[in-house]
């Protein structure tokens, strides 16, 4: 029987685990491919993930994210509601938990994850009609995923983000518009408030990707000193 997440000993035999957040185009993706091969050429066993997975469940919240799911009742693909997404963003994170993430933290591996559950809090807090009222829901949902050891929250200015994501190119996802990325932007800004004991820290994405890259693995390496 797979064990539950969150029954993982905590201690120095199971590996670290990472998350990087941070809103649209702020570089989280980008800083977590860095953060793997720098603590990778430390020497430390690392695995990269992301969220939403390439699960089964991850594979179809990318399609309603991308406005492209179709079901069998309607004429084109059609959004879900706020709810089902919160549903399926944490079934789609359990169901990694069990099948990727603890196994690797089991095996003395560091899990790097391109976002987590900070991110279900903030994305549904900003896209639900009660607004952060719903933020209790959200925890409670997520109430049996495991902790992280550290969440670095990369942060740039909504307008740098929008300006980074125009230059990447490709359609605007559900979330991407301007009013939507100024309310996360505030959300993550009270991160610490939305998780309560999860050790946060924020790093300024706004200087020269290298920089910038040097301060989140000076942070991630602070979890490796004295084991
Ligand atoms: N410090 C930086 N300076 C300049 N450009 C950057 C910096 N960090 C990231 N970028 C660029 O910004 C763009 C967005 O970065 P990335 O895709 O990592 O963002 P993201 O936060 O993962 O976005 P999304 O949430 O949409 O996946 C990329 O083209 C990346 O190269
Ligand atoms: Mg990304």
């Amino acid at each position: 029987m797979t064990k539950h997440p969150e029954s993982i000993p905590p201690g120095s035999q199971r590996g670290r685990f990472i998350v990087v957040e941070g809103i649209d185009g702020a570089g989280s993706t980008t800083h977590a491919k860095r953060l793997y091969k720098s603590l990778r050429a430390d020497g430390h066993d690392v695995r990269l993930t992301c969220e939403p997975t390439t699960g089964p469940i991850g594979g179809m919240i990318r399609q309603v994210l991308q406005n492209r799911l179709m079901v069998p009742d309607a004429e084109g693909p059609r959004p879900f509601a706020w709810s089902t997404m919160a549903l399926l963003f944490a079934a789609d994170r359990l169901d990694h938990l069990d099948s990727f993430v603890v196994p690797a933290l089991r095996d003395g591996a560091t899990v790097i994850s391109d976002r987590y559950d900070l991110s279900s809090v903030a994305y549904q807090s900003v896209t639900a009609p009660g607004g952060i009222a719903v933020v209790p829901w959200i925890r409670e949902l997520n109430a049996r995923a495991l902790r992280p050891d550290l969440t670095l929250i990369v942060d740039v200015p909504p307008k740098v983000a929008a300006a980074r994501r125009a230059k990447r190119g490709g359609s605007e996802e559900l979330f991407e518009s301007t009013e939507i990325q100024s309310r996360l932007c505030e959300l993550y800004s009270h991160a610490e408030e939305l998780v309560p004991g999860d050790k946060i820290v924020r790093i300024s994405g706004e200087g020269e990707i290298d920089d910038v890259a040097a301060n989140l693995l000076d942070a991630a390496r602070t979890l490796f000193v004295g084991g």
